[in-house]
């Protein structure tokens, strides 16, 4: 493997990156090159509105238009070499970045700007099915931007039109890739997902296959490859649902997987004329992914992880700052420019004292988000002014935390990147303390509760996603978890000095999958992975005022109050607990207007003052 690693240098001149202003200019590293066959591919997954890459990490600074760039150039390359390049996307585009959430209607500039991208084969993830408005405007603007790119197996909608149930979009197509001529018939899945507002419909993907449109699909006998691109881990009961349902008709047809959810890179083989690419999160990740060749008995797979920064992208297209960024790569990443500036992204509320991670620290310590939650922001502000003499405990899933909080200015993109949801409190009152207690032990006894409770399994809905596969690995043994020490947080860290261009190795990305270890196009040192409960708790203590009036029944009851996004998971444990409350009739909303986002932020603002040391 050491034959295809290489080192770059650049000189860095960060007035001539395309990437946003003010984003960290990339580090030097050592890169492994890409291997390319006759048919290629590149894979976005949960990019969850970071069109704009990450303005504080320097290993994942490009943005979505020096990706525009970057796919002309591999096309161009590919083309003329008479390969074939495919660009996918599957999913959750939506939700998690404020050039998404921090506008109302929300998207309303993030629709524009993905639809610059050519992509070939699309699919919707959970996030753009949870609120009508949402799937709404997946069904009347990112289906038409990207027509029949667009592919729905599995989920269906109401026309707000017609009000018909209808498919979100094609069950699945066929066509023919350009240089080679190889024949793809192609579908796009969503996992067995529940959580969906009710004016869309997800089939279980184990009824999908079952469909006589699939089965016919499937019997056609003019196809090279069968494509499969979804929201889906490529460890999943659905994947392996599509992969038996093919592999039964077809043993000999190579099978390529696309899929995503769990935010992790990762890399399946499933036979030797099959495999599933699972490309990270946050435009953290540009898969790439090889086959050389479809239609020979043997074909040879490969894969990369390509760090989304400019000296990834340089060094795979072998072009320079002068050279690389496009006319309309430029038109992209300025219309990101425009829609930041008239969202006011860089608006300074705070400036954080110090780094804070969802998985990169221990939980509980002073240096994890939920511990920072737990003892310093609930109790500092979570309080309904009309229980403002009843003690509370609350309960938070720690999902609703989407992403680490760096050290300095905390901006109105910061707000939304760490909690873009719009999920406010409610409470039960009069609980038990002992029962409240028992509800959140029991919902971090995720496993339990939820094979006898939903008809169909869900991927750990309460944690974030990174450790949701964290849990699933650790059921299938070593390798996987092993795998998640493969983690990002390329942050923080810059040349040491400015004679100093030697490459660094940064921590990253230490990818291990079914190919070996050397899957990620950037050397880096690996970061540990620390597992988080499902939920955290704060006691938030009456107001001082009025305890001594409180002294024999305050310590015994508390109000319940929880984050109203796990309503139906707070009915369920009350249950085993032996709470006999009917959900939401027994519950009520606290802090009425205030959402968990807002809280948050008006911590924030009273707490994280801005000074020169923290700058
Ligand atoms: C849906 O979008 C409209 C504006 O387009 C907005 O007024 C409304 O509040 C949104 N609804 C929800 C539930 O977000
Ligand atoms: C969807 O749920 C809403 C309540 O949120 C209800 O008013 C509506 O009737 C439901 N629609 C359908 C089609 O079930
Ligand atoms: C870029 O934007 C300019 C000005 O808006 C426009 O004239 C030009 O056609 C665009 N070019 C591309 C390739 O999108
Ligand atoms: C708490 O305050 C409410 C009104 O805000 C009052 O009705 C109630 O009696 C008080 N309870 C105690 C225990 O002081």
């Amino acid at each position: 493997m050491i034959s295809h690693l290489s080192t770059i240098i650049l000189t860095i001149a960060p007035y001539c990156w395309a990437a946003q202003p003010g984003s960290a200019s990339p580090v030097p590293a050592k890169i492994r090159d890409l291997q390319w066959g006759k048919l290629n591919f590149l894979h976005t997954t949960d990019t969850h509105g970071w069109l704009g890459g990450h303005l504080q990490e320097p290993s994942y600074s490009a943005d979505w238009g020096d990706y525009v760039s970057f796919v002309t150039h591999m096309r161009n390359k590919a083309e003329a070499e008479d390969r074939d390049l495919l660009v996918v996307d599957t999913g959750d585009r939506v939700e998690g970045n404020g050039l998404y959430d921090a506008s109302d209607p929300k998207g309303q500039y993030l629709y524009d700007i993905l639809k610059q991208q050519q992509i070939d084969v699309m699919s919707s993830g959970n996030h753009e099915l949870y609120k009508q408005n949402t799937s709404e405007a997946e069904f009347l603007k990112t289906v038409p931007s990207f027509q029949d790119s667009y592919i729905a197996s599995n989920i269906d909608i109401i026309d707000p039109q017609s009000g018909d149930l209808v498919p979100l979009g094609p069950r699945f197509k066929k066509f023919t890739t350009k240089k080679q001529g190889i024949k793809i018939v192609a579908f796009g899945f969503l996992f067995d997902f529940t959580g969906n507002y009710n004016n869309t419909k997800v089939q279980l993907v184990e009824d999908t296959v079952r469909e006589a449109w699939f089965q016919e699909a499937i019997r056609d006998q003019d196809v090279d490859l069968f494509l499969v691109v979804g929201h889906v881990p490529v460890r999943s009961k659905e994947y392996e649902a599509v992969y038996k349902a093919i592999r039964n008709v077809h043993q000999e047809i190579p099978i390529q997987f696309f899929g995503g959810h769990l935010h992790i890179r990762d890399y399946a083989r499933y036979d030797v004329k099959s495999s599933g690419l699972a490309s990270g999160r946050f435009m953290e990740t540009v898969g790439f992914l090889s086959i050389d060749d479809v239609k020979s008995s043997t074909p040879v797979y490969t894969r990369r992880y390509i760090d989304n920064n400019l000296f990834s992208f340089y060094h795979h297209t072998g072009l320079d700052e002068t050279s690389f960024t496009t006319d309309h790569g430029k038109n992209t990443s300025h219309m990101i420019q425009e829609a930041r500036h008239a969202l006011d992204l860089d608006y300074v509320h705070g400036c954080a004292p110090k780094d804070l991670w969802v998985n990169r620290a221990p939980y509980p310590s002073a240096d994890s988000v939920y511990s920072w939650l737990e003892t310093e922001v609930f109790p500092g502000s979570l309080r309904d002014a009309s229980r403002s003499n009843v003690s509370a405990l609350a309960i938070v899933n720690t999902g609703a935390i989407r992403f680490d909080i760096f050290q300095g200015p905390f901006t109105q993109d910061t707000t939304f990147i760490v909690s873009p949801f719009t999920s406010g409190f409610r409470y039960i009152k009069d609980v038990p303390l002992s029962t409240a207690k028992r509800i959140a032990w029991l919902l971090n006894l995720q496993t339990k509760i939820m094979t006898q409770s939903t008809e169909s399994r869900v991927y750990c809905p309460l944690a974030p996603p990174e450790q949701c596969a964290y849990d699933l690995g650790m059921t299938v043994g070593n390798g996987r978890s092993a795998r998640l020490e493969s983690r990002n947080w390329g942050g923080q860290i810059v040349l040491s000095s400015d004679e100093d261009t030697s490459p660094k190795v940064l921590p990253g990305y230490t990818t291990v999958d079914d190919a070996g270890h050397d899957g990620d196009d950037t050397v880096h040192s690996p970061i540990l992975f620390y597992q988080v409960p499902n939920v955290i708790q704060a006691l938030i203590e009456p107001s001082t005022s009025n305890l001594e009036e409180d002294t024999t029944a305050g310590s015994s009851t508390v109000d319940l109050v929880y984050v109203d996004f796990i309503e139906p998971y707070i009915s369920l444990a009350a249950k085993f607990a032996g709470l006999h409350v009917d959900l939401p009739r027994d519950s009520d909303v606290y802090m009425s207007g205030t959402s968990m986002t807002e809280l948050i932020l008006g911590w924030i603002k009273e707490n994280w003052q801005c000074d020169e040391t923290t700058f």
